[in-house]
């Protein structure tokens, strides 16, 4: 195993170049099962994640291939239907293969994914999804069936306890694309990730109407053909390097990022008096501000809202602004695992129910600490960034599911951070050797 050390304390400048976006780049490569014409995917992250889905791909029988460092080229002439735990449980975003294999084989067997650190990952939305548009619906052993011989277009409404589902939606809009009649999803996710996904369809010959808004129309169409599509920007690689400048840049722009998908945080930057110019439609410079920072409240909510995907990086800004700022996790409200390293490094948070109470300190010190699961890892990335000393950051390989060469990214705009083999992490500061 690899861990990241980082030496505290150095100014941020130049440009960050922000990668394609991994939540979509998924859903994207499952859709790509809709047809048994070639799909050539562009700006597609380098990730494990995304390794991880091509070779489930490939197991389902697609030819995966990638052609350049960000471009692939998939063929899923012909598949079969079963996607089993072992390849499964690596990644839950792998639940979104049910939908392409019910539209196109009207059948699919797929493991149940299993836990997850950030809370509970249910999928009984999807399974009414799929139930909403006839299909027969079992789960034994572990696994689900989906059998979609007679399954035809209906009303569906797709919102639960806290919200709209992203992967729900993605998952019963692509089986709509192939299933005869109208289907229309209520309370359908309106995360830019699922309009890529709907824009991708329509290039592949979807018909869906309403895109972005949270109720679509889908007319089933008898086939897809091939397509060439390029993935969107990250919003939540963009939103941790915003958040990165805030802390410690000095005109460091980020740049091949939409503005129009940073409203929510933006506005909480403002709010907090982070020193940031809008360049164009795609790029932001941001500096750490003269003044102290103010304390802000923050609230995750489905977009337009604050994505609960950045919650931890700005509970890490909000650890080191003086006053007290209530962070409130909406969407899973078990998701703070990064709270008790970066108490860790000195930081004061406690927690509340779905409410982080952060009491900002003037500073925080360096330490080993654990990653627990992406985003935490980025919130410890970014604290060791501005830590006095130095932070060693274990079980980096989640940062790499989620995050395209963070530190070769980081280093080149003058942070000190280096990937090492644990191996060489001094072994009185390896808390998994306790
Ligand atoms: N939910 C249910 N039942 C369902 C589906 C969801 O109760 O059938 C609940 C969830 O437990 C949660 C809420 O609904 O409380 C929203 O979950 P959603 O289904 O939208 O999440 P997801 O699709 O599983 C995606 C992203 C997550 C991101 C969430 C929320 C992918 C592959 N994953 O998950 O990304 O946090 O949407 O925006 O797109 C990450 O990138 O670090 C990550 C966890």
């Amino acid at each position: 195993m690899e861990v990241m050390r980082i030496e505290g304390g150095n100014t941020l400048s130049g440009t960050l170049s922000v990668s394609g976006a991994k939540n979509a780049a998924l859903p994207i490569f499952a859709a790509t099962l809709l047809t048994s014409e070639t799909c050539y995917l562009e700006n597609v992250p380098n990730l494990s994640d995304i390794r991880f889905m091509a070779q489930i791909l490939q197991h389902l029988g697609a030819e995966v291939g990638q052609t350049a460092p960000t471009s692939w080229k998939i063929t899923a002439k012909e598949i079969n239907h079963r996607a089993p735990y072992d390849l499964v449980r690596k990644m839950r975003a792998s639940v979104c293969l049910m939908g392409p294999l019910a539209g196109r084989l009207k059948k699919a067997e797929i493991s149940l994914p299993g836990g997850c650190v950030i809370g509970p990952r249910p999928i009984d939305m999807h399974l009414k999804g799929f139930a909403g548009l006839g299909m027969e619906v079992t789960v034994d052993k572990g696994y689900i069936f989906l059998d979609a011989t007679n399954a035809a277009g209906d009303s569906i409404f797709l919102g639960g306890r806290h919200g709209s589902t992203v992967t729900g939606t993605a998952n019963v809009l692509m089986a709509a694309v192939l299933t005869p009649g109208k289907t229309i999803i209520e309370c359908a996710a309106c995360e830019p990730e699922v309009v890529d996904l709907c824009k991708m369809l329509v290039s592949m010959g979807a018909n869906i109407d309403g895109i972005g808004s949270p109720t679509l129309t889908i007319r089933g169409v008898d086939k897809l053909g091939g397509c060439t599509y390029s993935i969107l920007p990250d919003r939540i690689e963009a939103g941790t390097f915003l958040i990165a400048g805030a802390l410690a840049g000095k005109n460091l722009t980020v740049t091949n990022l939409r503005v129009a998908d940073q409203g929510a945080l933006l506005d909480k930057l403002k709010e907090a008096g982070v020193n940031f110019k809008i360049d164009s439609a795609t790029s932001i410079t941001v500096s750490k501000s003269d003044q102290p920072l103010k304390p802000v409240d923050v609230v995750t909510h489905p977009h337009p809202g604050f994505p609960t995907d950045v919650q931890a990086q700005m509970s890490t800004l909000m650890s080191i602004t003086p006053g007290i700022s209530i962070v409130t996790e909406k969407i899973f409200p078990n998701r703070f695992m990064h709270v008790p390293e970066l108490q860790r490094m000195g930081a004061d948070i406690a927690i509340e129910g779905p409410n982080a109470i952060v009491k900002g300190q003037s500073r925080l010190s360096g330490a080993p600490v654990m990653a627990s699961d992406l985003r935490a890892s980025a919130a410890l990335i970014l604290a060791g960034l501005v830590a006095e000393g130095t932070t060693w950051v274990l079980r980096i390989y989640h940062l790499d599911r989620g995050y395209d060469k963070i530190d070769e990214k980081l280093r080149a705009v003058g942070a000190v951070i280096e990937r090492l083999p644990e191996k060489d992490m001094p072994q009185d500061l390896n808390p998994e050797d306790a």
